[in-house]
């Protein structure tokens, strides 16, 4: 049987930094449990643009198409905001998300215990917190046409449209129901039905496909706002949120959060079941590529090492040692190894990017 293949796509800022890291986890794999990865690297975001002139080359395109899984580190930086925006390194992500139609991107937001005190809320109210956001990925209003900057009488209009289909809202609604049923079986579906006609289509689809094909799943909806409030009230309620792509954006920003440290949290962005049976498939941390601390060893594998468990849970089918790279880092977290981003106010020493990825390469030794 050929090798699992993986496209890493590193990006910019921090995103190579923390792929390294990455690297070593994958040759771990390769060495001590005997799976080996066919692996092939290319650019995109800003560095393509460097070198191709376009923040996603079409072959860097075909590739992605081709493989198993493709993961990827982050886009964007300060040099690259003056660019015209179909230039802009943010357009070779949408682009990937786009064509490989990767219609359903988790985003799970669970509290480490030995991170409990880091939140900006109570520790009570944050503490054993385990959800995930189901975000719709390839339409609504950052996908909606009409969309452009016009000219109406002597002044310019911004325009983009929200716009979703019964089936978009249909196969994301599914993914979410599936997804509950492995987990506390309970979806709240977020939208703004009171004001969005897109949001009143929202609400009766997800309920219709709940009612033919999840009858037994807890099904409750709410409106977006409510939802930005109730997640900072008493995020404990919630097991997945399924929601649109712009809410979707904001209310995972706002629940990555909850947890401490943006640079802790993984995401799976999954489309249409391929000829092996598994999704399309593309793993990236939710932070960005964080120009102010780029190239200084500064920052957080973590989250792209647990989008690399994700890849093994959902595009390898390799659960247990997805579960064995999350628990090695649960210990690493556990003995008190803290990158800058984790050091609380009362200080301490913290290590580097790639001392990070050695203690998690460690604690993996040790669960063998
Ligand atoms: C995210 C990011 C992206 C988005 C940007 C980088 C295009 O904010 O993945 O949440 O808006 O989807
Ligand atoms: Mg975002």
């Amino acid at each position: 049987m050929a090798n699992p293949s993986l496209l890493i796509l590193a990006g910019d800022g921090i995103g190579p930094e923390v792929m390294a890291e990455v690297k070593k986890i994958i040759a771990w794999f390769g060495t001590r449990r005997g799976v080996t990865f066919d692996v092939s690297e290319d650019l995109v975001g800003g560095c393509a643009f460097d070198k191709y002139g376009t923040p996603l080359h079409d072959d860097t395109m075909a590739m992605a198409q081709a493989v198993d899984a493709v993961l990827l580190g982050a886009v964007g930086g300060p040099k690259y905001d003056k660019l015209d925006f179909s230039l802009k390194p943010e357009r070779g992500l949408l682009r990937l998300r786009k064509e490989m139609d990767l219609y359903s991107n988790l985003r799970p937001a669970q509290c480490f215990d030995a991170l409990a005190d880091f939140s900006s809320l109570k520790k009570e109210v944050v503490a054993g917190l385990d959800i995930v956001i189901v975000r719709e990925l390839t339409s609504g209003v950052y996908f909606g046409e009409p969309r452009g900057i016009f000219t109406e009488g002597n002044e310019r209009v911004g325009i983009n449209t929200q716009r979703y289909t019964e089936s978009e809202i249909a196969r994301v609604a599914r993914s979410a129901f599936e997804l509950a049923r492995r987990r506390a079986n309970k979806v709240c579906s977020m939208e703004k039905a009171n004001v969005m006609e897109s949001g009143i289509l929202w609400r009766e689809v997800v309920q219709e496909i709940h009612d033919k094909e999840y009858p037994d799943v807890d099904l409750s909806h709410m409106y977006a706002d409510n939802g930005a409030m109730q997640l900072v009230r008493w995020p404990k309620q919630f097991d997945v949120i399924v929601t649109d792509n712009l809410f979707g954006d904001v209310l995972s920003d706002c629940a990555a959060m909850l947890t401490g440290s943006l640079g802790m949290l993984p995401s799976a962005s999954l489309g249409a079941p391929m000829a092996n049976g598994r999704p399309k498939a593309l793993y990236e941390p939710v932070h960005g590529s964080a120009p102010d601390i780029a190239g200084q060893g500064k920052a957080n594998p973590i989250a792209c090492i647990l989008s690399f468990a994700m890849a093994l849970r959902y595009s390898f089918n390799m659960g247990d040692d997805a579960t064995r790279v999350e628990k090695a880092v649960e210990k690493v977290l556990a003995d008190g190894v803290r990158t800058a981003d984790l050091m609380g106010p009362e200080g301490g020493k913290p290590v580097s990017t790639s001392q990070m990825g050695d203690a998690v390469i460690a604690a993996l030794d040790a669960s063998l």
